[in-house]
């Protein structure tokens, strides 16, 4: 292996380390061309069967704005006046909306496969992007499941289900984060025959 690559493995370790779910970000839009170069990698994930089951819908803001202001109607509902406004805020001030969904499937062993192949397309799209300075927050809020949302995305109900809606942007603050010790997750199986 040549320095080069040394050095980029290396990178590819940190980002995996350093990546952080980012909760607050500036205002600023990130470029599209980079966001599209995101979803160009995303779809190298593995994905069994090669049914490359997602589709990634890129949100203007305006959108955005109809979604804060329908998942503020579910609030209400539920949780009342006062949080409904706050999350309406907070969702009205997100710079970057994106959604993944994943295709439906009769066989259950499909389709749970090819949630984990959408995660695995979600997660090459993070690394990219917070290489580039950019961060994410995965949400699977009430909303994400509400047929009024797949009508605001041009999502066909009866055919895609949600993997996530995902905001991005670049951070204002980074969480810090901690794993259990590798002990605690990690067993060695010996065969007993050996
Ligand atoms: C399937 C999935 C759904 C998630 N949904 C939410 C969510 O609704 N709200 C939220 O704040 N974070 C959500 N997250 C992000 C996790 O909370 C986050 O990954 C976790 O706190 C660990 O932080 P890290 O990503 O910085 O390591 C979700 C993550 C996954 C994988």
């Amino acid at each position: 292996m040549s320095d080069l690559d040394a050095h980029g493995f290396e990178g590819v370790a940190r980002a995996l380390r350093e990546r952080r779910t980012v909760h607050d970000f500036g205002q600023a839009l990130p470029p599209s061309d980079i966001i599209s170069r995101a979803v160009e990698l995303a779809r190298w994930a593995p994905n069994h069967h090669r049914t490359e089951p997602w589709h990634f819908y890129l949100l203007d803001h305006a959108t955005g704005l109809q979604i804060a202001a329908l998942n503020a109607d579910i609030v209400r509902e539920n949780k009342g006046d006062k949080v409904a406004a706050i999350k309406l805020k907070r969702w009205t001030q997100m710079p970057g909306w994106m959604v993944v969904s994943c295709n439906t499937d009769d066989d259950e062993i499909r389709c749970r496969e090819d949630y984990a192949a959408c995660c695995c397309a979600v997660h090459n799209m993070a690394l990219y992007l917070w290489e580039q300075g950019i961060g994410m927050k995965w949400t699977t809020g009430k909303v994400t499941r509400d047929r009024r949302f797949f009508d605001l995305v041009g999502m066909d109900y009866d055919k895609v289900y949600v993997v996530g809606l995902f905001w991005y942007g670049y951070p204002a603050s980074i969480p810090t984060q901690h794993r259990k010790p590798v002990a605690e997750i990690l067993t060695h199986v010996v065969s007993a025959t050996t």
